[in-house]
């Protein structure tokens, strides 16, 4: 595990968009885990200006997002698929087609999980997988459990973290109360894992997660397992 810690926010995300940048020119055609929450923004955002400068060029990647709320269209402005495509995916020449992001709307919503696993599967497991964390040790809409849960499942979403999200809605009662998570095999198979976390309220679960027992209480804990984690934290 590799910790960088860093002044401020906007040094975080240079430094994140310098290793998911380096992903990109080392493997042009690689799969890219994406996450959405407020941390990663600052990262899409110079990924965007690079892009722009000529330095990055996204022609081939292809991009896996890790959730999704259920019930939300693609077109709501609060869907992670909105949220990815006005935060990146507008703005790089990236192939809209290659990029995925679980479905919250599916009729069947168990074949949808399976199809995201097996469309990971045949993409050849992903190169790099952003993550943000919860305040409750969260990593995609994994909430803390009694146990791991290995494939795409849908999860009832803890109040901590309904509370967290409300500050994007209207009120606690609009935030979708289920959504739709990569689990944990996908996340520990990627070949890197970048977890990036910003702001003194991060700080205390963050220790957890690296530091404290592994445990599915604590989801990102599992991370310490991890043969290549790099983490990115301001405070
Ligand atoms: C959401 C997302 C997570 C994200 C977390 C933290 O619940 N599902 O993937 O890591 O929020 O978000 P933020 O970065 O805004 O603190």
């Amino acid at each position: 595990m590799k910790v960088i810690h860093t002044e401020n926010y906007e040094q975080l995300s240079r430094q994140a968009a310098n290793i998911i940048g380096a992903q990109i020119i080392s493997k042009p055609n690689c799969v890219l885990g994406l996450a959405t929450g407020s941390t990663p923004i600052g990262a899409y955002k110079e990924l965007i200006a690079r892009y722009e400068n000529g330095d990055l060029d996204f022609s081939e990647v292809t991009s896996v997002n890790l959730d999704e709320y259920c019930g939300l269209t693609p077109d709501n402005d609060q869907s992670y698929r909105y949220f990815m495509n006005t935060n990146l995916f507008d703005h790089v020449n990236i192939n809209k087609d290659k990029t995925n992001v679980p479905s919250g709307i599916a009729e069947d919503p168990e074949a949808e999980c399976e199809r995201y696993d097996r469309l990971i599967e045949e993409l050849g497991g992903i190169d790099l997988q952003l993550l943000g964390i919860g305040h409750n040790g969260h990593i995609g809409f994994n909430e803390p459990d009694d146990k791991y849960t290995k494939a795409t499942h849908i999860v009832e979403l803890g109040k901590s973290t309904i509370e967290a999200n409300s500050r994007f809605f209207a009120s606690y009662d609009d935030v979708p109360k289920s959504a739709i998570t990569m689990g944990m095999k996908s996340i520990m198979n990627a070949k890197k894992v970048l977890l990036v976390a910003s702001g003194k309220d991060k700080q205390e679960i963050l220790k957890k997660a690296l530091y404290g027992p592994i445990t599915p209480n604590v989801p990102a804990s599992i991370l310490q397992l991890h043969p290549d984690l790099t983490v990115i934290e301001c405070q």
